[in-house]
């Protein structure tokens, strides 16, 4: 089962999806290999890897391991991401307590009544993105015409951050990202960080209405927060805000297209949505690695992670562990997906989980009953799908109706 930390195996991690919903077919060994086992990242460098549900969920609940990216020993899986040891991002670069200061600023504008009061703005904004796009339509590009735009707008509404700016930042988000190289993921980072202290300073003169504003008065008036860690707020919230929750729809919708049947069961019962969206983010695994480095020694299903060893959680393998999804490569919206780590667990668990299941119902089911005959545009290979080492989804998804 495992092995010895120097001895990583020649499984080269991450790998490209061979189709766009399910695992790498690179990694069926892996699956074998349950729950944890070693693999080498670009640089070649062993880590451990997490692929079992139950030893995920314990490790990701355990405080030995940290999320501090500056760390050199903290793994990478792509020579772009070594940009991010030059600057702590906020939430996701901190171990507790200071995590734990920070969450507690933003979790009362992410709660699930949050998201429930929004939801009749989202719906307006899916109708007038779908109304566009019907009246420059058939065909279209459904990422650049709804399922980019959707989130985009919505985390710029509740931010209180311009959606004029969109080209700007969604370029900015897509070279953080993707890069290519560490210099466009570093020049990305120092391009939205420009952004948002402009606004900022902005704001602090003339306030106006959003998140941004209200943390000005609330936390940067009182010293809770500088001007530098506002910043860092809104960069984490307005890159995971819209990217995740974009692949989600794109993805989404073209694997409810190629599972005929289990559209049509959606269709047939609506009711059934908020599982099926479960289901999808089990399914989907959108954003495949979780990172951590050991701060200590860990004993766990007969290992010995070792201060400094890399732990990469595989999310799409772990989300098919047959111990906690029965067939868990069946699209099946009874099963009770919940337990599902699409969101991570632990301390870091999605703060957007709420809205992003709220956009993503109101959007799968508005598109779909608005368009009865919507389907795709060109053969399923022909759409281009994003890389392994990245978010998962569409870069274009040309459909027609
Ligand atoms: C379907 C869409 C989404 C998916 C699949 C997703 C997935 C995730 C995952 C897996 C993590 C944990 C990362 C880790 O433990 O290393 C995370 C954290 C986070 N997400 Fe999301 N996310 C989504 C939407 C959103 C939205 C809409 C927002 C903001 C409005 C958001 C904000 C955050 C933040 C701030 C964190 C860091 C939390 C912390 O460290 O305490 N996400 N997300």
């Amino acid at each position: 089962m495992t092995q010895a930390p120097e001895a990583a195996t020649a499984v080269a991690y991450p790998q490209d999806r061979t189709c766009p919903y399910h695992p790498p077919a690179a990694y069926t060994p892996l699956r074998e290999e349950r729950p944890l086992t070693r693999v080498s990242l670009y640089d070649g460098r062993g880590v451990w890897l997490v692929t079992g549900h139950t030893t995920a969920r314990a490790l990701l609940a355990d405080q030995r391991l940290s999320t501090d990216r500056t760390r050199d020993d903290f793994p990478t899986v792509a020579a772009r991401f070594t940009a991010n040891r030059e600057r702590r991002v906020a939430l996701l670069g901190y171990d507790d307590p200071g995590h734990h200061t920070q969450r507690r600023m933003l979790v009362p504008s992410f709660t699930l009544k949050k998201a429930t009061v929004l939801r009749p703005r989202i719906q307006e904004i899916v109708d007038r993105l779908l109304d566009d796009m019907e009246a420059a339509g058939p065909p279209a590009d459904l990422v650049n015409a709804f399922a980019l735009p959707l989130p985009s707008i919505v985390i710029c509404d509740l931010l209180g951050i311009p959606y004029a700016d969109h080209d700007f930042f969604q370029s900015a988000s897509r070279r953080l990202l993707r890069g290519p190289t560490a210099a466009d993921v570093s020049a990305a980072r120092e391009d939205l960080r420009s952004y948002f202290g402009e606004l900022i300073d902005d704001r602090c003169k003339h306030p106006q209405e959003g998140l941004l504003d209200e943390l000005i008065a609330d936390r940067m008036r009182t010293g809770d927060l500088d001007r530098e860690g506002l910043i860092s707020f809104a960069q984490i919230l307005l890159v995971a805000g819209h990217e995740t929750t974009a692949n989600m729809i794109s993805l989404g919708t073209f694997t409810l297209l190629e599972n005929p049947e289990r559209l049509a069961e959606l269709r047939a019962d609506p009711e059934l949505l908020p599982a099926a969206v479960e289901e999808l983010l089990r399914f989907l695994s959108i954003v495949e690695s979780l990172l951590r480095v050991a701060d200590e020694d860990i004993e766990i299903a007969g290992a010995t992670i070792k201060a400094g060893d890399g732990v990469v959680f595989a999310t799409s393998t772990i989300n098919r562990d047959t111990a906690a999804f029965a067939a868990p490569d069946d699209l099946d919206w009874h099963r009770g997906a919940r337990g599902h780590v699409a969101f991570g667990f632990g301390i870091h668990q999605c703060l957007g989980q709420n809205l992003a299941r709220a956009e993503m119902e109101i959007a799968l089911h508005t598109l779909f009953a608005r368009l009865p005959g919507l389907r795709l545009a060109v053969p399923p290979g022909e759409i281009p799908f994003k890389p392994g080492d990245t978010i998962q989804g569409m870069l274009e998804l040309p459909v027609t109706w």
